[in-house]
């Protein structure tokens, strides 16, 4: 199963992304890409936070990048549209708790959407690579926004994940991200409510998904107890995972995830 995790930045992205891989870990391979500039999955996988100094993201390799997207004797503007990138994933990723590892693949800051710059010629195809070839569970942390679905690196994902708040601004882009997954031929999106504070929040969420035909796969509540784990730098799968309500709800997700791709294969 690749699953994408999507949605307004800040909503919980990666904490979710983080500790759905660790709950997927227990019984599946898993390989968790970091696709987001700040590069900090790692800490909701509870690796040592250490590794990030050593970690070079896939798209700030310019000699890999170069060597493998520039067409030899043409200059530098021109580069394949399919670069070989199979090799890769084993190459570089991170061995990580239980049966995770972990690829940091990092972005570039583009000046206008859809820049064909060769760093981004490289994440695009090694993420459908990835997407297309692995057979472990691939989890993918996106950035925030829309950029990466409009540049077409969500593409092949079985189900993408859309975090919101319950808040406007934050639906109105997971209606902007529904859509465009959908224009993408992703064949499943889910919306998870993220920091639900109460009731009436909840059932705000419950209605506005019901009005616009979207399935809510969990509702996690806001809990102190991650922003604690968060402040000191550990995860909270580690940390809290048998008493915060917050991964008893990830955990569900988990295995409501499991349940749709048993059902649908
Ligand atoms: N259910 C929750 N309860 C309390 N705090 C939460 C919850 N979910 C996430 N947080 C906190 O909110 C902050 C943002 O979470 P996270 O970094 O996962 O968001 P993100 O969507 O990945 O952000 P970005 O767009 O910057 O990548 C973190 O400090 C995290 O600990
Ligand atoms: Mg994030």
């Amino acid at each position: 199963m690749k699953i994408g995790v999507a949605g307004k930045g800040g909503t919980g992205k990666t904490l979710i992304a983080g500790t759905l891989a660790r709950f997927f870990a227990k019984s599946f391979k898993v390989l968790a890409i970091d696709n987001d500039p700040s590069m900090n999955l790692i800490y909701s996988l509870g690796m040592d936070p250490a590794l990030r100094n050593e970690i070079t993201p896939i798209a700030h390799m310019t000699k890999l990048v170069l060597e493998r997207t520039s067409i030899e004797g043409a200059g530098s503007v021109i580069y394949k549209a399919n670069p070989y990138v199979s090799d890769i994933p084993d190459t570089f990723k991170i061995h990580g708790p239980d049966n995770l590892e972990l690829l940091v693949l990092g972005t570039v800051e583009q000046p206008s959407s859809g820049c064909l710059c060769a760093p981004n010629v490289l994440v695009r195809s090694l993420l459908s690579d990835l997407i297309l070839n692995r057979d472990e569970v691939v989890i993918v942390d996106f950035e925030a926004g829309i950029e990466h679905i409009s540049r077409g690196t969500g593409k092949s994902i079985d189900v993408m994940l859309i975090v919101t708040g319950a808040y406007q601004k934050s639906l109105d882009l997971t209606e902007k991200l529904s859509r465009l997954s959908q224009e993408l031929g992703i064949k499943k999106t889910f919306l998870i409510g993220n920091m639900i504070e109460n009731k009436q929040s909840e059932e705000f969420l419950h209605n506005w998904a019901e009005d616009n035909s979207l399935e809510i796969i969990g509702i996690i509540p806001r809990d102190p107890d991650i922003i604690r784990c968060e402040q000191i730098g550990e995860s909270p799968y580690d940390t809290i995972r048998m008493t915060s309500p917050a991964l008893n709800e990830i955990k569900r997700i988990f295995q409501n995830l499991k349940r749709y791709y048993i059902d649908s294969e």
